[in-house]
This record gives C-alpha cells, structure tokens and sequence, in this order.
C-alpha cells in the first residue's frame, strides 16, 4: 500500500535531501513545501509587492501556477511556464520568505495545494507543518533537528560546492533568524506533531537519517 511520509523541521535540517532520497527509493511523488512558499516569495519580489499585503500575496497565488517536474537528477520548480529552480534558492528570497509565509490566507492557500498533490498517497513531503495541517493522517511522521551550528555547517559545504563564498557567521545568523520567526509565527507555527518521531540528525551522515526512517516505515 502507498503511505504518506510527512517531514517536518528547522531550515538546514536536511529534509529536502532525506525526502528526496527516499522519494527515489520508496517510488513515491516528492513534494518539496519550502520550495512553493519560495515561489511564491520570488513572484511577490518581481512583482514589487509588499511582503505583509496578504491580499495581493493570495491574489498571486491564483494568479500563478506553481508546479514541480521530476528529472532523473534533480526537481525543477516552475511559475507558469518559467524555471525558477535556482532563482527561488537566492538569499533575497530566502530572507524574506518566512514574512510571506506568516499569512493565514497564504498559508490556507499553499496547503490546499499540497493536499491536491499529497491525497492520492505514495507521496514524501517535506515542510514545516505536513504532520500538523497539511497530511495530518500520515502514516508516518518524521520531526528532524540538528544544532544550529551544524545547520549552518552544512549550508556553509553546500554553498563551497556551488562555488558561492559565504561567511560562516552570516549563515548561522541567518538559520537563527529563519527559526524564530517560523516558530513563533501566530498561523501554523513549526510545532512537532504528537504523534511523530523526533530524529536529531547533529553528527549523522545522510544515509544514516534515511536508514533511521526506513526502519521506522517498516514497523
Ligand atoms: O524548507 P525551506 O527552508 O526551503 O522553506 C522556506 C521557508 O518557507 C521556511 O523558512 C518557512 O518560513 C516557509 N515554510 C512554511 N511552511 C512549510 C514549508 C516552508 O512556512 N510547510
């Protein structure tokens, strides 16, 4: 039978890249939640709107298509017809994207989107409340942490990759930012649901986090 895998935690915590994997492993439809709020602030930013216009942010919303498409390396994310993969990943929307994402009508707007893509099943979603608002009937809920200097360890190697420099203490300045404000938010707050398992990634290699939760959709 095809479940449904919620991933919820901090920035940095490696969600996007455990989902990811085992989206492949498993056969199952990724569905990258960050990746639709970042669109959604990239949009708001050519558009030159005011990031607390909640109307005209929802009105964007049904004006625009946000959608996913899976190639063998990587998901390509698109507004209409236009690729906006790398663009929603730039540290303006980044910066801004949690005061967009603070909106209860954004917020209503985005999870009725992710309920259409996550109803069927045999779907890995990764975000900040899949387990508590968007699939609150998972079958199995996964709740991923890690030190902040850890998180920003790990941007820091990921942006050397890139070949983008970046400075160390910026980055974690930055993760702590994005933390408080996803979780002290009124709507929809970065919360651990009841019934989800809490794995804290500090020191563990990736395959290691995707082995734990393997074991844990097997019991
Ligand atoms: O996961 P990622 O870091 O790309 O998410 C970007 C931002 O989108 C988060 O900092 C948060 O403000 C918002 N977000 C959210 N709810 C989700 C996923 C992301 O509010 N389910």
């Amino acid at each position: 039978k095809k479940i449904s895998i919620a991933i919820d935690g901090p920035a940095s915590s490696g969600k996007s890249t455990v989902a990811k994997i085992l989206a492949k492993k498993l056969g199952y439809i990724y569905c990258d939640t960050g990746a639709m709020y970042r669109a959604l602030t990239y949009l708001a930013i050519t558009k030159n709107i005011d990031f607390e216009d909640e109307k005209a942010l929802v009105d964007l919303c049904l004006e625009h298509r946000i959608s996913f498409e899976q190639t063998e390396k990587e998901q390509l994310v698109f507004i209409d017809r236009a690729q906006v993969t790398e663009a929603i990943r730039q540290p303006d929307v980044t910066n801004a994207v949690s005061i967009v994402a603070k909106h209860g009508a954004v917020r209503a707007k985005m999870v009725e989107l992710q309920q259409m893509i996550g109803r069927a099943g045999g779907v890995v979603m990764d975000g900040r409340d899949i387990g508590t608002a968007v699939l609150p009937d998972a079958e199995v809920k996964i709740f991923l942490v890690a030190s902040v200097i850890e998180r920003a360890q790990r941007r820091y190697k990921e942006n050397q990759e890139k070949g983008i420099s970046t400075d160390f203490e910026t980055l974690k300045k930055e993760i702590e930012q994005r933390d408080y404000l996803d979780s002290t938010r009124k709507v929809s707050p970065l919360k651990q649901a009841v019934d989800a398992v809490k794995i804290d990634t500090t020191g563990m290699g990736i395959e290691e986090v995707v082995k734990a939760i393997e074991e844990i959709i097997s019991t």
